[in-house]
């Protein structure tokens, strides 16, 4: 093993784009990362498609199979794939699952809660179709969808589309024996869709509108999101929660004896209302004022080591061999931080989903509390702070493999305000010099790449020349960056690099032999 330290910086959402149209990252002022890319060996990996096991190179990367990836060396089928493949075969209809959530509410009502969009990174609409149709076809008669509305992984004001398409196709499922409408809904950064235990009141906020039916009332989703618009420009992520109301009776709230689903395949942001939905008597996050015996279960676990949810339609990914479990058996020190918005993201996605540590002994992981604020308000984030604990953690001699993530590009990113966004990729380059000084300070090696792209992206593509200018929320399928910094060593220049080959670098870098089911290093030897 080398006695020189390994730091590895993902900077969130920081891709390459050729174009400067809309592209906040050549805007920026990035002296370190210009300086790095000018002078070290580096190269362009893929982190979109099938190279993250997305079901196509249609699919752009994302945090989830971003990490996934680089934490495991290997491509695996990703949720998205295995629910698509689930459905495709009718397997995930002949689970016990689907059976005692169907046989569990005949006299009730099935609710589908979710993110109600094509985005497929936390979940597809034609999934819940696939999920509606077979619900009446098995003799349910009530179904209720809770529709969180997206604008981040899709275009920004894209709500009505989906509203649309959705209702149009329970209309045509809809008769004497079988009623299916929304019931609630909201934006997806607004209620129930948090992360990381970021803002506990958001899952409160949606639990009232979903559950309880407390909100205000509308006649029709699409007359809510319209109002809202009008009301307050706010694009769909951030619409305010409501609640749809017959004669000021709520059309769907959560009741005794009825099933949930929630159709996100997803965890991050889909383990705080499991917890809600599912968790024990202990639950004391918020009070849920009315908690339904229901049956509950999740398109996928989003957490197998810690049963999120219990019941659950689709086998996650049984994620073997990471870097970090291989790392553990060298003997080697790691070290992980990140600010709450991203830090699951270096730990549990690094690590293949899981929450729970390899080896106590050897793994330390360091949380930043994340500003509960509209990020284009404070686009350095907690970058500094970040910094601060890692150039100590560096420095202190205790660590081999230190990896870090900075959100900037992503986070504010998601916001769709280009000038904040370039505020972002500024912050992490100041970053970024100050932790290369930490590194030069113990001869360490630096890593410097991205998850996916996003920040390389601000605007959406014009379809006509003198189209106007529209804000570009979602992220890119641009390629990422990959710098080697420290160390005399050439890279492969190959097309089909990607996110997975870098757990094999890393391995390279620290002189240990890389796991034999990893993709191959990325240094040429
Ligand atoms: C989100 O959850 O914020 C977006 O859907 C995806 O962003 P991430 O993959 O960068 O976390
Ligand atoms: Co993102």
């Amino acid at each position: 093993m080398s006695k020189r330290p390994v730091v590895l910086v993902v900077m969130d959402g920081v891709g390459i784009n050729a174009s400067e149209f809309g592209n906040a990252v050549k805007k920026a002022y990035k002296p370190t990362l210009d300086e790095l890319w000018a002078n070290c060996p580096h190269t362009e990996i893929k982190a979109h498609g099938l190279a993250v096991g997305l079901p196509s190179d249609g699919d752009m990367g994302n945090s989830e199979v971003g990490h996934n990836a680089l934490g495991c060396g290997q491509i695996y089928s990703q949720g998205a794939k295995l629910v698509n493949e689930n459905i495709e075969t009718g397997e995930i209809f002949k689970t016990e699952t689907w059976e005692a959530l169907v046989n569990n509410c005949k006299e009730g009502t099935m609710h589908f809660l979710g993110l109600l969009s094509d985005g497929n990174v936390h979940s597809h609409i034609n999934h819940l179709k696939a999920l509606i149709k077979k619900a009446k076809e098995d003799g349910v008669k009530e179904v209720r969808i809770h529709a969180l509305l997206d604008g981040r992984d899709v275009p920004e004001t894209s709500a009505l589309i989906y509203i649309e398409d959705i209702e149009n196709y329970m209309a045509e499922l809809n008769d004497d024996n079988f009623h299916a409408c929304i019931a609630s809904g909201g934006g997806r950064m607004t209620i129930t869709m948090d992360r990381y235990e970021a803002n506990w009141a958001m899952v409160e906020k949606g639990w009232h509108v979903h559950v309880l039916g407390e909100g205000r009332q509308f006649a029709s989703a699409s007359e809510a999101v319209e109002t809202f618009r009008d009301e307050t420009g706010v694009i769909d992520q951030d619409l305010p929660g409501f609640v749809i109301a017959k004669d000021g009776k709520p059309v769907g709230t959560i009741e005794d004896g009825d099933s949930v689903v929630l159709f996100n395949f997803r965890g991050d942001r889909a383990q705080e209302i499991s917890l809600a939905f599912d968790g024990d008597d202990s639950f004391d996050k918020f009070d849920r004022v009315r908690m339904p015996k229901v049956m509950y279960a999740g398109m996928l676990q989003y957490d197998a080591d810690l049963n999120i949810p219990h019941n659950f339609l689709t086998y996650p990914p049984k994620i073997k061999y990471t870097l970090t479990e291989e790392l553990c058996k060298h003997g080697i020190r790691e070290y992980a931080i990140s600010e709450t918005q991203k830090y699951g993201h270096v730990t549990y996605f690094w690590n293949g989903n899981r929450s729970e540590k390899f080896d106590e002994k050897l793994e330390d992981y360091v949380e930043i509390t994340s500003d509960v604020v509209p990020f284009e308000q404070r686009p350095w984030m907690k970058s500094a702070e970040i910094t601060d604990v890692l150039c100590a953690a560096i420095e202190s001699g205790n660590y081999d493999f230190l990896r870090t993530n900075y959100p900037n590009g992503d986070m504010v990113g998601h916001t769709g305000n280009f000038e904040a966004t370039v505020i972002g990729v500024e912050s992490v380059d100041l970053q970024l010099a100050r932790v290369k000084k930490a590194v030069d300070a113990v001869n360490g090696i630096l890593i410097v790449t991205a998850d996916h792209g996003n920040a390389d992206e601000m605007y959406e593509k014009k379809k006509k020349e003198d189209a106007p200018v529209k804000s570009k929320t979602s992220h890119t399928l641009n390629k990422v960056p990959f710098i080697v910094y420290g160390a005399d060593v050439e890279l492969k220049q190959d097309e089909d690099l990607g996110l997975s080959n870098v757990a094999a670098t890393v391995a390279d870098l620290l002189e240990v032999a890389p796991n034999e089911h990893w993709n191959t290093s990325i240094i040429k030897k």
